[in-house]
């Protein structure tokens, strides 16, 4: 038997060279044997290198095959080189053997092929980094295991996603390291390297458990998309357990919950509506009047499908004033703006602006709830122009009575409803300009937007912008002291 050591566990330029001398040097497959760091010889096997092969000797191999033993050698299997070989030597004999794909060796070094494929696109969607260090000199930080060893073979997708970070992956394999200029790879890590959690990991939780939708669960599909060996690193897997035990009973209750009684506020719907002229007109000389009269408000048709008006909230003469959209449907029912999943974002954003919620005036450009019933649900609806425009007359009479020095808006609506005029938020976010009265606006996006974004990526870069937007609220709010 010819055994020989590879320099590394993915030493494909070494079983290259060595298989060419064996293939010249006439030993066939059986007697032949490839070994790594980790794989012992046998008892009686003859570890020597094989006579190297005169540089003449041309090889000649379709292009298919190198990239097939290019994904094989990083098949976590021992035999992996072994099964090249042998189909490297055949092919010598029969160079369509690829095209057979019912032979065992060809469609063996195919399938390991795929689980290699998988790995890495797992290894895509699954990776979690962590912050460490401080606003300006942060560095992501990831540990994953992949199930094969496709940390160089994926890691260059993770250079292009996230160029202007400064990211590491750790793996049981080796590790990858992005200084925003260069790639390199190091050795192997261990799980105690890598940080254990993030704020940003709350903020992912909350998100995926309120996207979770118990009449939709498909267990065997989830474990085959999101496998079990990958959950100990994936910061969302902890509440899978939980939300899939009580998805039945949440299901259960779902079905077996009685048709809503027609509502109140859906009868009053096909009430005629009162017309703006009747509507208050008497300016509100305090916050509480004002909480008070827009609960009687007829200036647009909103008020009749929504459970109350959602008024404002915060300490008086607060000197951030913060503008949301409208009232979800979590907060028409509380009666308090911001309760809800956006809610929840915003406030782990402005914690880590370091801005205090509960100092600032948090209140939305439209007060009632613009929805529409889809089943027992009902589905937010974006309120029009005229809508908006209705609602000024409050959020104006809001500003006077609150007096903010700097008013946050948050997304399109709330943009227009303070400013008057359409916005493109993302050209002109985090740009502050001021009102007529000298009240300085800084537009950003809403969170919901951030809890909106399909990809997890983009969702923590965006939701990094979110917070430097608030921050630069903050240095405004500083200077404007
Ligand atoms: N979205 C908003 O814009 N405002 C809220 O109060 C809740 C969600």
């Amino acid at each position: 038997m010819r055994t020989v050591r590879l320099e590394s566990e993915t030493d494909l330029d070494g079983w290259r060279t060595h298989a060419r001398a064996l293939l010249f040097e006439g030993v066939q497959p059986a007697h032949a044997a490839f070994r790594t760091g980790t794989t012992t010889a046998g008892l009686f096997e003859e570890v020597a290198p094989p006579s190297p092969a005169p540089a003449s000797l041309a090889l000649t191999v379709p292009r298919a095959f190198m990239d097939l033993a290019a994904a094989v050698a990083l098949h976590r299997s021992e035999d992996r080189f072994d099964l090249l070989y042998r189909l490297l030597w055949r092919l010598q004999q029969d160079r369509h053997l690829l095209n057979i794909v019912s032979d065992r060796d060809v469609a063996d070094a195919m399938e390991r092929a795929k689980n290699v494929s998988r790995a890495s696109h797992k290894m895509k969607a699954f990776v979690r980094f962590r912050r460490i260090g401080d606003a300006g000199d942060e560095r992501w930080i990831a540990w994953f295991e992949p199930a094969h060893r496709v940390l160089e073979r994926t890691a260059p997708f993770f250079q292009r996603r996230f160029t202007t970070m400064r990211w590491t992956i750790l793996t049981p394999d080796g590790t990858a390291d992005w200084d925003g200029k260069h790639l390199t790879f190091g050795p192997p890590a261990t799980k105690d390297q890598a940080p254990e959690g993030d704020d940003v990991e709350e903020f992912w939780k909350t998100y995926y458990a309120s996207t979770f939708n118990p009449a939709r669960l498909k267990t065997k599909m989830m474990q085959s998309e999101m496998p079990r060996r990958y959950w100990a690193n994936l910061p969302e897997a902890a509440l899978i357990p939980e939300l899939v035990a009580r998805a039945a009973v949440r299901e259960e209750a779902m079905v077996r919950a009685p048709a809503t009684p027609t509502n109140a506020r859906l009868s009053r719907a096909t009430a005629p509506v009162v017309e703006r002229a009747t509507t208050n007109e008497v300016v509100p000389t305090s916050l509480p009047a004002l909480a008070a009269g827009v609960q009687g408000c007829r200036r647009c048709p909103l008020w009749r499908d929504a459970t109350q008006a959602v008024c404002g909230r915060g300490p008086t003469q607060a000197p951030l004033m913060i503008v949301g959209e409208q009232p979800g449907d979590q907060e028409d029912l509380a009666g308090e703006p911001f309760v809800g999943p956006a809610g929840q974002v915003l406030d782990a954003a402005l914690a880590e602006a370091d801005l205090d919620r509960n100092a600032a005036w948090i209140t939305n450009a439209v007060k009632h709830f613009k929805h529409e019933p889809r089943g027992k649900r009902r589905l937010h609806k974006t309120p029009d122009a005229g809508e908006v425009q209705a609602c000024r007359w409050w959020l104006d009479a809001e500003r006077a009575l609150v007096k903010p020095r700097l008013i946050v808006t948050l997304g399109a609506t709330a943009a227009l409803g303070v400013l008057g005029r359409k916005i493109a938020v993302t050209k002109e976010r985090g740009r502050p300009v001021r009102l007529d009265d000298g009240t300085a606006v800084l537009p950003t996006v809403h969170p919901s937007y951030l809890l909106r974004l399909p990809d997890a990526e983009m969702r923590e870069a965006e939701r990094a912008r979110f917070i430097a937007d608030l921050k630069a609220a903050k240095a405004l709010l500083a200077d404007a002291e």
